[in-house]
């Protein structure tokens, strides 16, 4: 361990269960010395086992619903409160589709699922950068990071309205990261993650041949859940003070592949 975090306060979002992102993100960022508080939808805090992690980090929890401003706003003030001072770091690790969960296809979206999927997953970043911008939350050359997948880009057809919802989580980055950066000096990327078996993850469909497939596409592989917590821990350091606005792909080179050996190796015989 490298004290990259030492003395550094933070606020995680989305550690639901140990197979997480957001769970892996918090036991690095106590290994590198942060400490922080976790939150999760009240919800989740029924379903998981975040008090488990709670008590590993020696971490408070409080709820709160990532569409609602009242829940944020407690939850910065009572953060801020509770780790005596400004935030150094936040991880905005949220997604849901209720399109995707009760099984509605894109071309025949049910709209008040998009709504609130929508508002879960993108207009949430905006939502929590907006109380910790107007509260002068955060300390200088602090740094926020949402997840991401790039479905923002390409087109992955089981990914349904996700892939809408992270194009806008991804913009709201660059734009509200502007406004951060030259008025409070804090920076604000988004991961963009290989498919990592998670709850959400696996709640795409046909994510065993996609998870299989990507990891065959990759250079060098799929990213694991905890190399993206390193990757994490990496960018809440000062050791990235200048990274910002950006997409930063996390994903054993797949972006960038057209095609592999190993794909190829699938087909090369289909028409003998
Ligand atoms: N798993 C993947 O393949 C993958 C790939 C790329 C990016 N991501 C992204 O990583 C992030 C974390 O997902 P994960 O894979 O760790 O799965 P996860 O299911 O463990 O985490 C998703 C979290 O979102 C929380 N959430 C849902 N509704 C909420 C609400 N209203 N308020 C507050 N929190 C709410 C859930 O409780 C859960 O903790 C998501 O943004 C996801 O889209 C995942």
């Amino acid at each position: 361990m490298y004290n990259l975090l030492k003395g550094k306060k933070g606020i995680i979002f989305g550690a639901l269960d140990s197979n997480s992102i957001a769970w892996k993100v918090a036991e690095r960022a106590h290994e590198e010395g942060a400490t922080f508080v976790l939150t999760n939808a009240p919800i989740a805090m029924r379903m998981g086992t975040i008090n488990e992690l709670a008590e590993k980090t020696g971490s408070q929890v409080i709820p709160a619903d990532a569409t609602s401003m009242e829940d944020l706003s407690n939850l910065i003030d009572q953060s801020t409160e509770i780790l005596g001072g400004k935030i150094d770091f936040v991880l905005h690790s949220i997604g849901m589709s209720l399109n995707v969960r009760k099984g509605k296809h894109y071309t025949d979206s049910n709209y008040d699922f998009t709504h609130k999927g929508f508002d879960i997953s993108a207009l949430s970043f905006h939502r929590v950068m907006n109380l910790l911008y107007n509260k002068k939350a955060m300390n200088e050359w602090g740094s926020i990071v949402a997840l991401t997948y790039m479905a923002a880009q390409r087109v992955f057809p089981d990914y349904n309205d996700m892939a809408d919802n992270k194009a806008y989580l991804e913009s709201i980055a660059r734009s509200f990261g502007y406004f951060f950066g030259r008025d409070h000096k804090v920076r604000v990327n988004t991961i963009s993650q290989s498919p990592t078996p998670t709850t959400a993850g696996s709640g795409v469909k046909g994510f065993d041949g996609f998870i299989n497939y990507a990891e065959k596409m990759s250079a060098l592989g799929n990213a694991t859940a905890a190399e993206c917590a390193d990757y994490t821990i990496s960018l809440f350091s000062d050791l990235t003070k200048k990274v910002t606005l950006q997409n930063l792909f996390h994903d054993g080179g797949f972006s960038n592949m057209g095609v592999s050996d190993g794909v190829m190796e699938k087909f090369v015989n289909e028409d003998a």
